[in-house]
Protein backbone atom coordinates (compact mmCIF):
# COMPACT_ATOMS: atom_id res chain seq x y z
CA UNK A 1 0.00 0.00 0.00
CA UNK A 2 1.29 3.20 -0.61
CA UNK A 3 -0.47 6.59 -0.78
CA UNK A 4 1.75 10.04 -1.77
CA UNK A 5 0.27 13.44 -1.94
CA UNK A 6 1.50 16.07 -4.82
CA UNK A 7 1.24 19.72 -3.18
CA UNK A 8 2.47 22.67 -4.28
CA UNK A 9 4.53 24.70 -2.44
CA UNK A 10 4.37 28.36 -3.31
CA UNK A 11 1.59 29.89 -5.79
CA UNK A 12 0.61 27.18 -8.16
CA UNK A 13 1.43 26.66 -11.28
CA UNK A 14 4.46 25.08 -9.64
CA UNK A 15 4.71 22.12 -12.05
CA UNK A 16 2.36 19.49 -10.33
CA UNK A 17 0.92 18.12 -13.41
CA UNK A 18 4.44 17.08 -14.75
CA UNK A 19 5.36 15.44 -11.75
CA UNK A 20 1.98 14.13 -10.91
CA UNK A 21 1.98 12.45 -14.54
CA UNK A 22 5.81 10.91 -13.91
CA UNK A 23 4.99 9.55 -10.56
CA UNK A 24 1.48 7.89 -12.00
CA UNK A 25 3.75 5.73 -14.05
CA UNK A 26 3.96 3.37 -10.94
CA UNK A 27 0.55 3.90 -9.46
CA UNK A 28 -2.97 2.84 -9.97
CA UNK A 29 -4.84 5.33 -9.22
CA UNK A 30 -4.20 9.52 -8.72
CA UNK A 31 -7.07 11.50 -7.01
CA UNK A 32 -7.70 15.42 -7.03
CA UNK A 33 -9.02 16.62 -3.52
CA UNK A 34 -9.72 19.96 -3.75
CA UNK A 35 -10.19 22.91 -6.47
CA UNK A 36 -11.77 22.94 -9.38
CA UNK A 37 -11.00 24.24 -12.94
CA UNK A 38 -9.37 27.33 -11.37
CA UNK A 39 -6.61 24.52 -12.02
CA UNK A 40 -4.17 24.35 -14.90
CA UNK A 41 -2.39 21.16 -15.03
CA UNK A 42 0.15 20.73 -18.21
CA UNK A 43 1.49 17.03 -19.50
CA UNK A 44 3.46 16.54 -22.31
CA UNK A 45 4.05 13.40 -23.80
CA UNK A 46 6.58 12.98 -26.90
CA UNK A 47 5.19 16.17 -29.04
CA UNK A 48 1.30 16.47 -27.48
CA UNK A 49 0.53 19.02 -24.52
CA UNK A 50 -2.37 18.23 -22.63
CA UNK A 51 -4.13 20.62 -20.48
CA UNK A 52 -6.04 19.37 -17.66
CA UNK A 53 -8.81 21.25 -15.53
CA UNK A 54 -10.31 18.88 -13.45
CA UNK A 55 -9.31 15.24 -14.45
CA UNK A 56 -6.19 13.71 -12.85
CA UNK A 57 -2.86 14.25 -14.84
CA UNK A 58 -3.21 10.17 -14.35
CA UNK A 59 -5.42 9.60 -17.03
CA UNK A 60 -2.63 9.53 -19.52
CA UNK A 61 -1.96 6.34 -18.73
CA UNK A 62 -4.47 3.69 -19.87
CA UNK A 63 -3.86 1.57 -16.19
CA UNK A 64 -4.21 4.31 -13.85
CA UNK A 65 -7.76 4.75 -12.54
CA UNK A 66 -8.87 8.63 -11.42
CA UNK A 67 -11.19 10.05 -9.03
CA UNK A 68 -12.58 13.60 -9.08
CA UNK A 69 -13.02 13.66 -4.95
CA UNK A 70 -15.68 15.30 -2.88
CA UNK A 71 -13.71 18.61 -2.21
CA UNK A 72 -13.75 19.48 -5.38
CA UNK A 73 -16.13 21.97 -7.12
CA UNK A 74 -17.06 20.57 -10.20
CA UNK A 75 -18.34 22.74 -13.81
CA UNK A 76 -20.19 19.96 -15.70
CA UNK A 77 -19.90 21.87 -19.06
CA UNK A 78 -16.12 21.93 -18.46
CA UNK A 79 -15.68 18.85 -17.14
CA UNK A 80 -17.30 17.43 -20.49
CA UNK A 81 -15.46 19.45 -22.64
CA UNK A 82 -12.63 17.88 -20.78
CA UNK A 83 -13.45 14.62 -21.50
CA UNK A 84 -14.10 15.75 -25.33
CA UNK A 85 -10.60 17.26 -25.75
CA UNK A 86 -8.73 14.29 -24.06
CA UNK A 87 -11.09 11.88 -26.75
CA UNK A 88 -9.92 13.90 -29.45
CA UNK A 89 -6.72 13.79 -28.44
CA UNK A 90 -6.54 9.81 -28.30
CA UNK A 91 -7.31 9.17 -24.30
CA UNK A 92 -10.60 7.85 -24.10
CA UNK A 93 -12.15 8.94 -20.11
CA UNK A 94 -14.41 5.86 -19.64
CA UNK A 95 -16.74 5.14 -16.57
CA UNK A 96 -14.17 2.48 -15.25
CA UNK A 97 -11.38 5.30 -15.91
CA UNK A 98 -13.15 7.86 -14.28
CA UNK A 99 -15.02 8.10 -11.05
CA UNK A 100 -16.64 11.36 -10.22
CA UNK A 101 -17.78 11.98 -6.53
CA UNK A 102 -21.27 12.04 -6.31
CA UNK A 103 -21.26 14.52 -3.30
CA UNK A 104 -18.80 16.93 -4.70
CA UNK A 105 -20.49 20.36 -4.83
CA UNK A 106 -21.24 21.74 -8.37
CA UNK A 107 -20.07 24.96 -9.76
CA UNK A 108 -23.66 26.96 -11.51
CA UNK A 109 -23.76 29.39 -13.71
CA UNK A 110 -24.89 32.21 -10.86
CA UNK A 111 -21.77 30.83 -9.28
CA UNK A 112 -19.57 32.16 -12.53
CA UNK A 113 -21.49 34.88 -12.82
CA UNK A 114 -21.13 35.97 -8.85
CA UNK A 115 -17.41 35.47 -9.03
CA UNK A 116 -17.43 38.44 -12.05
CA UNK A 117 -19.61 40.75 -9.95
CA UNK A 118 -17.82 40.12 -6.54
CA UNK A 119 -14.23 41.06 -8.11
CA UNK A 120 -15.74 44.20 -10.19
CA UNK A 121 -17.32 45.26 -6.54
CA UNK A 122 -13.94 45.08 -4.86
CA UNK A 123 -11.65 48.39 -5.23
CA UNK A 124 -8.55 48.56 -6.17
CA UNK A 125 -6.32 47.10 -3.59
CA UNK A 126 -8.14 44.65 -2.60
CA UNK A 127 -9.16 42.62 -5.98
CA UNK A 128 -7.97 38.90 -5.97
CA UNK A 129 -7.56 38.37 -9.38
CA UNK A 130 -9.34 35.04 -9.65
CA UNK A 131 -9.80 33.01 -12.74
CA UNK A 132 -13.52 34.12 -12.53
CA UNK A 133 -14.64 30.51 -12.41
CA UNK A 134 -17.01 30.71 -10.03
CA UNK A 135 -14.49 29.04 -7.88
CA UNK A 136 -15.14 30.95 -4.48
CA UNK A 137 -18.87 31.69 -4.76
CA UNK A 138 -19.47 27.71 -5.06
CA UNK A 139 -17.38 27.11 -2.07
CA UNK A 140 -19.09 29.94 -0.47
CA UNK A 141 -22.30 27.89 -0.28
CA UNK A 142 -20.93 24.64 -0.06
CA UNK A 143 -20.44 25.88 3.97
CA UNK A 144 -23.13 28.18 3.97
CA UNK A 145 -25.06 25.11 3.69
CA UNK A 146 -26.89 26.05 0.54
CA UNK A 147 -24.59 24.12 -2.36
CA UNK A 148 -25.97 21.50 -5.19
CA UNK A 149 -24.07 18.62 -5.38
CA UNK A 150 -23.20 15.95 -8.22
CA UNK A 151 -26.09 13.83 -6.89
CA UNK A 152 -28.11 16.18 -7.52
CA UNK A 153 -28.12 16.65 -11.06
CA UNK A 154 -29.69 13.40 -11.62
CA UNK A 155 -32.69 13.90 -9.83
CA UNK A 156 -34.30 17.02 -11.92
CA UNK A 157 -37.29 17.98 -8.71
CA UNK A 158 -34.19 17.77 -6.46
CA UNK A 159 -32.17 20.04 -8.21
CA UNK A 160 -35.29 22.41 -9.17
CA UNK A 161 -36.20 22.51 -5.83
CA UNK A 162 -33.15 23.49 -4.42
CA UNK A 163 -32.72 25.87 -6.90
CA UNK A 164 -35.75 27.88 -6.35
CA UNK A 165 -35.51 27.79 -2.89
CA UNK A 166 -32.53 30.70 -3.17
CA UNK A 167 -32.96 34.20 -3.74
CA UNK A 168 -30.54 34.38 -6.81
CA UNK A 169 -32.10 38.43 -7.44
CA UNK A 170 -31.17 39.61 -3.77
CA UNK A 171 -27.22 38.64 -5.17
CA UNK A 172 -27.67 38.66 -8.44
CA UNK A 173 -30.11 41.70 -9.52
CA UNK A 174 -30.92 41.30 -13.11
CA UNK A 175 -29.45 38.25 -13.92
CA UNK A 176 -30.84 36.80 -17.23
CA UNK A 177 -30.59 32.80 -15.81
CA UNK A 178 -34.03 31.18 -16.66
CA UNK A 179 -34.29 28.35 -13.49
CA UNK A 180 -36.02 25.79 -16.20
CA UNK A 181 -33.42 26.19 -18.38
CA UNK A 182 -30.46 25.88 -15.32
CA UNK A 183 -32.20 22.99 -14.17
CA UNK A 184 -32.72 21.65 -18.12
CA UNK A 185 -28.97 22.27 -18.99
CA UNK A 186 -27.59 20.80 -15.72
CA UNK A 187 -29.83 17.40 -15.40
CA UNK A 188 -28.64 17.03 -19.25
CA UNK A 189 -25.06 16.93 -17.85
CA UNK A 190 -26.15 14.55 -15.11
CA UNK A 191 -27.54 11.87 -17.64
CA UNK A 192 -23.97 12.25 -19.75
CA UNK A 193 -21.79 11.93 -16.43
CA UNK A 194 -24.72 9.52 -14.53
CA UNK A 195 -21.92 6.67 -15.29
CA UNK A 196 -19.05 8.11 -13.85
CA UNK A 197 -20.79 9.31 -10.26
CA UNK A 198 -20.83 7.11 -7.29
CA UNK A 199 -19.05 7.00 -3.56
CA UNK A 200 -15.46 7.93 -4.12
CA UNK A 201 -14.49 7.18 -1.03
CA UNK A 202 -15.49 3.81 -0.88
CA UNK A 203 -14.23 3.56 -4.10
CA UNK A 204 -10.60 4.97 -2.95
CA UNK A 205 -10.76 3.11 0.72
CA UNK A 206 -11.21 -0.35 -1.35
CA UNK A 207 -8.01 0.16 -3.47
CA UNK A 208 -6.43 1.35 -0.32
CA UNK A 209 -7.32 -1.99 1.31
CA UNK A 210 -6.76 -4.00 -1.90
CA UNK A 211 -3.11 -2.44 -1.65
CA UNK A 212 -2.85 -0.64 -4.64
CA UNK A 213 -0.46 3.06 -4.85
CA UNK A 214 -2.30 6.10 -4.53
CA UNK A 215 -1.42 9.94 -5.69
CA UNK A 216 -3.60 12.57 -4.23
CA UNK A 217 -2.80 15.91 -6.81
CA UNK A 218 -2.98 18.83 -5.51
CA UNK A 219 -4.06 21.99 -7.26
CA UNK A 220 -2.90 25.62 -6.79
CA UNK A 221 -0.52 25.74 -3.72
CA UNK A 222 0.24 26.08 -0.77
CA UNK A 223 0.61 30.19 -0.69
CA UNK A 224 -3.06 30.18 -1.84
CA UNK A 225 -4.24 27.89 0.99
CA UNK A 226 -8.14 29.70 2.05
CA UNK A 227 -6.00 29.30 5.88
CA UNK A 228 -2.50 29.21 5.39
CA UNK A 229 -1.99 31.33 2.44
CA UNK A 230 -1.42 35.12 2.26
CA UNK A 231 -5.46 35.59 3.15
CA UNK A 232 -7.27 37.08 1.61
CA UNK A 233 -5.43 36.67 -1.71
CA UNK A 234 -6.00 33.22 -1.52
CA UNK A 235 -8.59 30.55 -3.30
CA UNK A 236 -11.26 29.47 -0.99
CA UNK A 237 -10.07 25.67 -0.65
CA UNK A 238 -7.55 24.37 1.22
CA UNK A 239 -4.34 23.11 -1.76
CA UNK A 240 -2.42 21.62 1.69
CA UNK A 241 -1.65 18.11 2.05
CA UNK A 242 -4.35 17.70 5.17
CA UNK A 243 -7.31 18.51 2.94
CA UNK A 244 -5.92 15.54 1.00
CA UNK A 245 -8.12 13.12 3.53
CA UNK A 246 -11.29 15.18 3.74
CA UNK A 247 -11.35 16.18 -0.11
CA UNK A 248 -10.82 11.96 -0.97
CA UNK A 249 -12.78 10.24 2.63
CA UNK A 250 -9.93 8.43 4.12
CA UNK A 251 -8.15 9.07 7.22
CA UNK A 252 -4.78 10.63 8.05
CA UNK A 253 -3.10 7.33 8.67
CA UNK A 254 -3.98 5.95 5.36
CA UNK A 255 -0.98 8.40 3.82
CA UNK A 256 2.64 7.55 3.83
CA UNK A 257 4.25 10.07 1.91
CA UNK A 258 3.66 14.12 0.92
CA UNK A 259 5.67 15.65 -1.98
CA UNK A 260 6.08 18.79 -2.47
CA UNK A 261 6.45 20.59 -6.05
CA UNK A 262 8.68 23.31 -6.04
CA UNK A 263 9.64 25.89 -8.85
CA UNK A 264 13.44 26.81 -8.85
CA UNK A 265 12.40 30.44 -9.08
CA UNK A 266 8.78 31.95 -7.64
CA UNK A 267 5.81 33.00 -9.51
CA UNK A 268 2.50 34.09 -9.19
CA UNK A 269 -0.83 34.84 -10.71
CA UNK A 270 -3.48 37.59 -10.11
CA UNK A 271 -3.47 40.06 -7.24
CA UNK A 272 -1.19 40.39 -4.18
CA UNK A 273 1.41 40.55 -2.06
CA UNK A 274 4.59 39.04 -3.64
CA UNK A 275 7.75 39.87 -1.91
CA UNK A 276 10.37 38.47 -4.27
CA UNK A 277 9.31 39.41 -6.98
CA UNK A 278 11.03 40.93 -10.04
CA UNK A 279 8.79 43.44 -11.75
CA UNK A 280 11.54 44.82 -13.87
CA UNK A 281 13.97 43.30 -16.84
CA UNK A 282 14.85 40.08 -14.76
CA UNK A 283 11.25 39.25 -13.84
CA UNK A 284 10.80 39.94 -18.04
CA UNK A 285 13.42 37.36 -18.88
CA UNK A 286 12.14 34.34 -15.93
CA UNK A 287 8.61 34.86 -17.53
CA UNK A 288 9.79 34.32 -21.28
CA UNK A 289 12.18 31.94 -20.67
CA UNK A 290 10.18 29.90 -18.40
CA UNK A 291 6.93 30.67 -20.43
CA UNK A 292 5.33 32.11 -17.95
CA UNK A 293 1.79 32.49 -18.87
CA UNK A 294 -0.95 31.04 -17.41
CA UNK A 295 -2.82 27.56 -18.36
CA UNK A 296 -6.35 28.35 -17.17
CA UNK A 297 -6.23 32.38 -17.98
CA UNK A 298 -3.73 32.88 -19.82
CA UNK A 299 -2.43 35.94 -17.63
CA UNK A 300 1.39 36.72 -17.68
CA UNK A 301 2.50 35.33 -14.30
CA UNK A 302 4.42 37.75 -11.45
CA UNK A 303 7.83 35.87 -11.53
CA UNK A 304 10.99 36.32 -8.90
CA UNK A 305 13.31 35.12 -6.93
CA UNK A 306 12.87 31.40 -5.17
CA UNK A 307 11.95 32.59 -1.29
CA UNK A 308 13.21 29.61 1.24
CA UNK A 309 11.23 31.35 3.85
CA UNK A 310 8.13 30.55 1.98
CA UNK A 311 9.55 26.90 1.28
CA UNK A 312 10.40 26.23 4.87
CA UNK A 313 6.86 27.17 5.96
CA UNK A 314 5.54 25.05 3.22
CA UNK A 315 7.74 22.13 4.42
CA UNK A 316 6.17 23.11 8.05
CA UNK A 317 2.73 23.22 7.02
CA UNK A 318 1.98 19.85 4.57
CA UNK A 319 5.13 17.83 6.60
CA UNK A 320 7.12 17.41 3.28
CA UNK A 321 8.73 14.01 3.38
CA UNK A 322 10.63 15.24 -0.37
CA UNK A 323 10.79 17.41 -2.83
CA UNK A 324 10.74 17.84 -6.80
CA UNK A 325 12.48 20.68 -7.63
CA UNK A 326 11.08 22.13 -11.32
CA UNK A 327 12.34 24.00 -14.27
CA UNK A 328 15.83 24.07 -13.06
CA UNK A 329 16.96 24.91 -16.77
CA UNK A 330 14.75 28.33 -16.76
CA UNK A 331 17.88 29.52 -14.75
CA UNK A 332 20.43 28.42 -17.30
CA UNK A 333 22.43 31.12 -18.51
CA UNK A 334 22.17 33.38 -14.78
CA UNK A 335 25.58 34.94 -13.96
CA UNK A 336 24.24 34.99 -10.24
CA UNK A 337 20.80 33.29 -9.00
CA UNK A 338 19.20 35.12 -5.92
CA UNK A 339 17.68 32.97 -2.99
CA UNK A 340 15.35 35.07 -0.38
CA UNK A 341 16.77 33.07 3.32
CA UNK A 342 14.98 35.92 5.31
CA UNK A 343 12.84 39.16 5.33
CA UNK A 344 13.41 42.46 6.84
CA UNK A 345 10.56 43.72 8.26
CA UNK A 346 8.66 45.81 10.52
CA UNK A 347 8.54 43.44 12.99
CA UNK A 348 12.71 43.16 12.80
CA UNK A 349 14.44 40.44 10.38
CA UNK A 350 12.40 37.30 10.16
CA UNK A 351 13.04 33.59 9.52
CA UNK A 352 9.36 32.38 9.88
CA UNK A 353 6.55 33.12 7.66
CA UNK A 354 4.94 35.80 9.65
CA UNK A 355 1.18 35.46 9.59
CA UNK A 356 0.09 38.46 9.00
CA UNK A 357 -0.05 39.81 5.73
CA UNK A 358 0.41 43.61 6.06
CA UNK A 359 3.67 42.45 8.00
CA UNK A 360 4.41 40.06 4.52
CA UNK A 361 3.43 42.94 2.16
CA UNK A 362 6.22 45.24 3.34
CA UNK A 363 8.79 43.12 3.95
CA UNK A 364 12.15 43.53 2.07
CA UNK A 365 13.77 40.14 1.50
CA UNK A 366 17.37 39.70 2.41
CA UNK A 367 18.84 37.86 -0.65
CA UNK A 368 21.77 34.99 -0.33
CA UNK A 369 23.44 34.93 -4.13
CA UNK A 370 24.87 32.12 -5.46
CA UNK A 371 26.79 31.64 -8.64
CA UNK A 372 25.07 30.08 -11.59
CA UNK A 373 25.82 27.61 -14.72
CA UNK A 374 26.19 28.82 -18.29
CA UNK A 375 25.31 25.31 -20.13
CA UNK A 376 21.93 24.09 -21.38
CA UNK A 377 21.00 21.36 -18.69
CA UNK A 378 17.66 20.57 -20.46
CA UNK A 379 19.03 17.31 -21.71
CA UNK A 380 20.64 16.43 -18.49
CA UNK A 381 19.12 12.82 -17.38
CA UNK A 382 22.13 11.99 -14.49
CA UNK A 383 22.84 14.61 -12.01
CA UNK A 384 26.43 13.72 -11.98
CA UNK A 385 26.49 15.15 -15.40
CA UNK A 386 25.16 18.65 -14.06
CA UNK A 387 27.45 21.61 -13.99
CA UNK A 388 28.95 22.20 -10.28
CA UNK A 389 27.14 25.13 -9.73
CA UNK A 390 24.07 23.81 -10.65
CA UNK A 391 24.56 20.62 -8.13
CA UNK A 392 25.61 23.46 -5.48
CA UNK A 393 22.19 25.01 -6.07
CA UNK A 394 20.13 22.18 -5.41
CA UNK A 395 22.35 20.87 -2.90
CA UNK A 396 21.78 24.99 -1.40
CA UNK A 397 18.26 24.04 -1.36
CA UNK A 398 17.69 21.04 -0.19
CA UNK A 399 20.11 21.76 2.75
CA UNK A 400 18.43 24.78 4.04
CA UNK A 401 15.14 23.48 3.51
CA UNK A 402 15.89 20.19 5.60
CA UNK A 403 13.89 17.95 3.27
CA UNK A 404 15.94 15.67 0.37
CA UNK A 405 15.28 16.61 -3.16
CA UNK A 406 14.04 13.05 -5.17
CA UNK A 407 13.58 14.44 -8.36
CA UNK A 408 14.70 17.77 -10.89
CA UNK A 409 12.72 18.70 -13.69
CA UNK A 410 14.78 20.59 -16.09
CA UNK A 411 12.10 20.81 -18.93
CA UNK A 412 8.13 19.46 -19.53
CA UNK A 413 9.08 16.23 -21.42
CA UNK A 414 9.13 12.98 -19.04
CA UNK A 415 12.74 12.54 -20.27
CA UNK A 416 13.53 15.68 -19.21
CA UNK A 417 13.97 14.63 -15.53
CA UNK A 418 17.03 13.92 -13.12
CA UNK A 419 15.93 10.85 -10.57
CA UNK A 420 17.50 11.36 -7.29
CA UNK A 421 15.73 8.66 -5.44
CA UNK A 422 15.02 5.45 -6.89
CA UNK A 423 11.37 4.09 -6.68
P1 LIG B 1 0.85 23.06 -12.46
O1 LIG B 1 -0.38 23.89 -12.39
O2 LIG B 1 1.58 23.03 -11.16
O3 LIG B 1 0.61 21.68 -12.99
O4 LIG B 1 1.82 23.77 -13.50
P2 LIG B 1 1.42 24.36 -14.96
O5 LIG B 1 1.22 23.23 -15.88
O6 LIG B 1 0.33 25.35 -14.82
O7 LIG B 1 2.71 25.21 -15.30
C1 LIG B 1 3.97 24.61 -15.42
C2 LIG B 1 4.50 24.86 -16.86
O8 LIG B 1 5.89 24.57 -16.92
C3 LIG B 1 3.86 23.93 -17.89
O9 LIG B 1 3.80 24.61 -19.12
C4 LIG B 1 4.84 22.76 -17.98
O10 LIG B 1 4.80 22.09 -19.24
C5 LIG B 1 6.14 23.49 -17.79
N1 LIG B 1 7.19 22.68 -17.12
C6 LIG B 1 7.05 21.74 -16.15
N2 LIG B 1 8.27 21.34 -15.71
C7 LIG B 1 9.18 22.06 -16.42
C8 LIG B 1 10.61 22.13 -16.39
O11 LIG B 1 11.28 21.47 -15.61
N3 LIG B 1 11.21 23.03 -17.24
C9 LIG B 1 10.50 23.80 -18.11
N4 LIG B 1 11.17 24.65 -18.88
N5 LIG B 1 9.14 23.77 -18.15
C10 LIG B 1 8.50 22.91 -17.31
P1 LIG C 1 -2.82 25.30 -10.50
O1 LIG C 1 -3.48 24.05 -9.96
C1 LIG C 1 -2.02 29.56 -10.03
C2 LIG C 1 -5.16 31.98 -8.16
C3 LIG C 1 -5.86 33.01 -9.01
C4 LIG C 1 -6.17 34.06 -7.96
C5 LIG C 1 -6.50 33.23 -6.73
C6 LIG C 1 -7.99 33.02 -6.50
O2 LIG C 1 -2.74 25.34 -11.97
O3 LIG C 1 -1.52 25.53 -9.81
P2 LIG C 1 -9.82 31.55 -7.72
O4 LIG C 1 -10.29 31.52 -9.13
O5 LIG C 1 -9.26 30.24 -7.24
O6 LIG C 1 -10.84 32.08 -6.76
O7 LIG C 1 -8.62 32.62 -7.71
O8 LIG C 1 -5.88 31.97 -6.94
N1 LIG C 1 -5.18 30.59 -8.69
C7 LIG C 1 -4.11 29.98 -9.23
N2 LIG C 1 -2.88 30.45 -9.49
N3 LIG C 1 -2.33 28.26 -10.29
C8 LIG C 1 -3.55 27.78 -10.00
O9 LIG C 1 -3.86 26.47 -10.12
C9 LIG C 1 -4.53 28.66 -9.49
N4 LIG C 1 -5.82 28.52 -9.12
C10 LIG C 1 -6.20 29.70 -8.62
O10 LIG C 1 -5.02 33.50 -10.02
O11 LIG C 1 -5.01 34.81 -7.67
MG1 LIG D 1 -1.26 25.51 -13.40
Amino acid sequence: MSVKIIVGTQWGDEGKGKITDMLAAKVDLVVRYQGGNNAGHTVVVGDETFKLHLIPSGILYSTVACVIGNGVVIDPSILLGEIERLAQQGVHVTPDRLKISSIAHVILPFHKLLDGKQEEERIDGSKIGTTGRGIGPAYTDKVARAGVRMIDLLDASVLEKKLRSRNWESVLPNHNLNIDDVVNELCGYGEQLRPFIEDTSLFVNRAIQAGKRIIMEGAQGTMLDVDHGTYPFVTSSNPIAGAACIGAGIGPHKIDQVIGVTKAYSTRVGEGPFTTEETGDMGQYLREKGCEYGTTTSRPRRCGWLDLVVLRYAIRINGLTEICLTKLDVLDGLKTIRVCTAYDTCDGRLEEFPLDTSVYATAKPIYDEVPGWEEDISQITDFSQLPQNAKNYVKYISNLAGVPISMISVGSKRSQTIHLLKR
